[in-house]
């Protein structure tokens, strides 16, 4: 994916709001469901996130010290950062398959955003850094895929087991 026209400040906001989106989906989501399995992986997606965002807001005070981070109030749809609004509409899905469908998606399209930064950088240890968070994100894709697999499977099995089901209201 080619950021060029992005500055790596404003690369740096856009993925933390991508991550702080992302965390908010992945735990209102845990919270909803009722299978421990999938509960669980849900939350560890979710902190894995917070973490992100906890290391990218590092990375931006440590690089751009005298600048305030600003970060998108609204996501607009950014051809090169589908992810943001994804995760952002997500907030409001109560749907699981639509939320593990979309999500992979978007976890796609944060590791190509930090395989991306990768790339734009020379600093060894952050180029490091990018190139283990999207190994991170591909993992993400991963464990979103083995639920939604699951899922189209055992749909009728797990329903019966509360598998998908968030609570009563839906
Ligand atoms: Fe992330
Ligand atoms: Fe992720």
């Amino acid at each position: 994916m080619n950021l060029k026209k992005y500055s790596l400040e404003e690369l740096l906001a856009l993925g933390i709001k991508s991550e702080i989106e992302a965390e908010k989906v992945y735990r209102m989501t845990a919270e909803r469901v009722k299978n421990p399995f999938l509960k669980n992986r849900l939350e560890g997606l979710a902190k894995e996130e917070d973490k992100h965002r906890e290391i990218l807001e590092e990375l931006f005070k440590k690089l751009f010290p005298e600048k305030e981070l600003k970060l998108p109030e609204n996501p607009e749809f950014l051809p090169e950062f589908p992810e943001i609004k994804i995760f952002h509409e997500l907030t409001t899905t109560n749907d699981i398959r639509t939320i593990l469908e979309k999500a992979m998606v978007a976890e796609k399209s944060a590791e190509d955003y930090y395989r991306s930064i990768s790339e734009m950088v020379d600093d060894e240890y952050i180029k490091k850094m990018m190139l283990y968070m999207a190994k991170i994100e591909e993992g993400h894709y991963k464990i979103l895929k083995n639920e939604y697999e699951d899922l189209q499977e055992f749909e009728g099995m797990m329903t019966d087991m509360n598998y998908a089901e968030f609570d009563a209201r839906f």
